[in-house]
C-alpha cells in the first residue's frame, strides 16, 4: 500500500503545498508574496493575511497536479516551527482542521530539519551520516545528520544569517527585497577579486556575518576608498550612487565571494573534524550559483560526495516538509491535535 502525504509550509512568506507518495514528490506548489517588496522585507502581519488567502488554492492545486483526492491521503504534515508565529499558525490550523475532518494522523515538522532532508528528495541521495550546510534567510548552520530523525547542530551563526548578509548588502546597494538572487545575477558578470572584504575570525564551527555587513556599509559610504568609518572621507550621496552604478557587478561578485568563502571554510573544518565525506548544502542561499560552483569544486578537490537539492527544493517549499513527513510517518512519529505552532524551536 502506497503512503500518500499532504504537506503544508507557511513559516515565512511562501505558502506551499506538496503531495508525496512513498517519499517521491508528485506536486510542489508555491505561492510567493510580492506584497513585501515595497517594504524592503517581510511584514509579518501581511504575510499572515496572504497565507490566509493562498492556502486553500495552493492545497487544491497540489492535490490536482498529483491527481490525488482527499480520501487518498494517509497523513497531513505541516511546518510547526521555527518561523513567523502568525504565518506558522495559518498552516498549523489548516493542517489540524484537515486532519480532524479526515480523521488522519498529523505530523509536525521542524522547518530546518526539512531543509536538510530536502537532500533526500531526488537521486543521488547522501548516505548517513552526512553533513549539511543549511543556509537560509534566518539560519546558517552546519548539521550532522545521523539519520532522518537524529540531527545535531555542530555550528551556527552568532548574529546574521548568510541570507541576511546577501539581503542587507542588496539593500545597501539599493536593490529590491529579497536581494540575494539579484546579487547572484550581477555577480555573474563581475570580478570577485576586485574588492576585498574581511573574513571574521570566529572560533570553532560558528559563523558571523554582521562584520561583513558593516564593512560593506562603510565601503559604500566611502565610495570604495575605505571599509572603516572615516567621517572625513564620507562620499556625498551622488558620489556613492555613481560608485555603485559603475561598479555594481564587481561589488556583488566580491561580497558574494567572501560570503561563500566564509561558509565553505567552516564546512571544510567540519568535514575534517568529523571525517565525513558525504556533504550537502540546503536552504534558500544554496540556490546561489557562486556557492553551488565553489561547493562542487571544493568537493572534487577534497574527494567528497556532494549533494545539492534541485532549485525548487532549496528555497522554502512544502516538498521538503512532505519528504520529512514521510520519514516521520514511517517512524509513526505523529502529533496529537493539541500541537501548536512555535516561533522558536530547539533541536
Ligand atoms: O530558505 P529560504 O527560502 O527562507 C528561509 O527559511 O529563510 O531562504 C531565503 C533566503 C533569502 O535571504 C534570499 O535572499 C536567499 O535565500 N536566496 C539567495 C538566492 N536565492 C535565495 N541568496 C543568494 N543567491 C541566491 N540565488
Ligand atoms: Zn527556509
Amino acid at each position: 500500500m502506497a503512503t500518500t502525504i499532504l504537506a503544508i509550509e507557511s513559516s515565512c512568506d511562501e505558502t506551499s503545498a506538496s503531495i508525496c507518495v512513498d517519499g517521491s514528490i508528485l506536486s510542489n506548489h508555491i505561492a510567493g508574496q510580492a506584497i513585501h517588496e515595497k517594504y524592503g522585507g517581510v511584514v509579518p502581519e501581511l504575510a499572515s493575511r496572504a497565507h490566509m488567502q493562498n492556502i486553500l488554492p495552493v492545497v487544491s492545486e497540489a492535490l490536482k497536479t498529483a491527481n490525488c483526492r482527499l480520501d487518498d491521503l494517509d497523513a497531513i504534515a505541516f511546518t510547526q516551527s521555527p518561523g513567523l508565529i502568525g504565518s506558522l499558525l495559518v498552516g498549523t490550523q489548516f493542517a489540524k482542521s484537515l486532519a480532524l475532518a479526515l480523521d488522519k494522523p498529523l505530523i509536525a515538522v521542524h522547518h530546518m530539519q526539512a531543509h536538510v532532508l530536502a537532500n533526500l528528495i531526488d537521486d543521488p541521495k547522501p548516505s548517513f551520516p552526512f553533513l549539511c550546510l543549511t543556509v537560509s534567510g534566518g539560519h546558517t548552520q552546519i548539521v550532522l545528520c545521523e539519520s532522518a530523525a537524529k540531527m545535531k547542530v555542530l555550528g551556527e551563526t552568532i548574529d546574521d544569517a548568510a541570507g541576511e548578509a546577501f539581503d542587507k548588502t542588496a539593500k545597501l546597494l539599493g536593490l529590491p527585497y529579497p536581494g540575494g538572487p539579484l546579487i547572484d545575477k550581477y555577480a555573474q558578470q563581475g570580478d570577485p577579486k576586485r574588492f576585498s572584504f574581511p573574513e571574521p575570525k570566529i572560533p570553532g564551527l560558528n559563523f558571523s556575518f554582521s562584520g561583513l555587513k558593516t564593512a560593506v556599509l562603510y565601503f559604500l559610504q566611502n565610495a570604495g576608498t575605505s571599509q572603516v568609518y572615516k567621517e572625513e572621507f564620507l562620499a556625498s550621496e551622488e558620489e556613492k550612487q555613481q560608485f555603485i552604478t559603475e561598479n555594481l557587478e564587481d561589488i556583488c561578485a566580491s561580497v558574494q565571494q567572501r560570503i561563500v568563502s566564509i561558509l565553505l571554510n567552516k564546512l571544510q573544518t567540519a568535514a575534517i573534524q568529523t571525517g565525513i565525506k558525504e556533504i550537502c548544502i540546503a536552504g534558500g542561499v544554496s540556490a546561489n550559483s557562486g556557492l553551488r560552483k565553489a561547493f562542487k569544486e571544493l568537493g572534487e578537490k577534497k574527494n567528497w560526495n556532494t549533494y545539492i537539492p534541485a532549485f525548487q527544493y532549496c528555497t522554502d517549499n512544502a516538498g521538503m516538509i512532505a519528504v520529512t513527513g514521510y520519514y516521520k510517518y514511517m517512524a509513526k512519529d505523529f502529533s496529537d491535535l493539541s500541537v501548536t505552532a512555535s516561533a522558536r524551536a530547539s533541536w
